[in-house]
């Protein structure tokens, strides 16, 4: 697991941006709203920017960052061998257990907000959907070092994250969405330093209004030579 440390900052910070972010989704409401609109998020948004068949993505061992509730997760579950799910809060993972029952195919991990309890070259697909968009530019940071470590060489990671800096140094509920200060440009910078390729991006104009204030990423861990 990646060390309190890995973004460049201390253990103690880290720990104060997972936990602002984070008290957020212990039992929000917006798990039964969200829900709602999982069909048409996973057949309009997602699935045509994977392009499962033609782009190399392989779901033998999936992991679903941030998993909340499991809405995500159902989509995963028939695409994939293995479905690791992972989350910050025990609640959510409970109410993920409760979901999909003694599937032997899912296995729940509590993460500290900052690290991936996976093995080293454990996951061929890092999957995070709707949340890491709030998450503090030093988290995601942090997420990517630990999507280097867990992917297999040649696999990927799909990464919904904030297309916003409107708030530089702010909170991250300034924002009308409640989106952290993170860019295409900055993720694509990030990814890079933590030795992932980035395969493609796409701006994402979640409220509807011309702003794009997501992105889309898919990045790749480079195939071992
Ligand atoms: C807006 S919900 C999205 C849940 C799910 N991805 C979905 O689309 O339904 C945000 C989720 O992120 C989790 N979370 C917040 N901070 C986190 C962190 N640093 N690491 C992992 N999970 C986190 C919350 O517990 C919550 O389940």
């Amino acid at each position: 697991m990646a060390e309190a440390d890995s973004a460049g900052t201390g253990g103690a910070a880290l720990a104060d941006a997972v936990e602002a972010v984070g008290c957020w989704w212990i039992e929000a409401p917006y798990f039964a709203s969200a829900e709602r609109h999982m069909d048409e998020q996973w057949r309009g948004l997602i699935l045509p920017f994977l392009r499962l068949d033609d782009s190399g993505i392989d779901c033998a061992v999936v992991v679903d960052l941030a998993a909340g509730r499991g809405r995500t997760a159902a989509k995963l579950l028939p695409l994939a061998g293995r479905l690791h799910l992972v989350d910050l809060h025990p609640n959510n993972l409970e109410a993920c257990r409760r979901r999909f029952g003694a599937d032997p195919r899912v296995c729940c991990h509590v993460t500290n907000g900052w690290s991936l309890p996976l093995g080293d070259a454990e996951a061929t697909f890092l999957f995070c959907f709707d949340a890491m968009v709030h998450f503090d530019s030093d988290v995601v940071r942090a997420y990517l070092r630990e999507g280097r470590r867990v992917l297999r060489p040649g696999g990927h990671a799909f990464l919904h994250h904030s297309n916003t800096v409107a708030h530089p140094g702010g909170d991250f509920r300034s924002e009308g969405h409640w989106r952290n200060f993170m860019s295409r440009d900055l993720l694509a910078h990030y990814a890079l330093k933590e030795g992932l390729e980035v395969v493609r991006q796409q701006p994402v104009d979640w409220a509807g209004d011309g702003g794009f204030i997501d992105c889309f990423s898919l990045l790749r861990r480079p195939s071992a030579r």
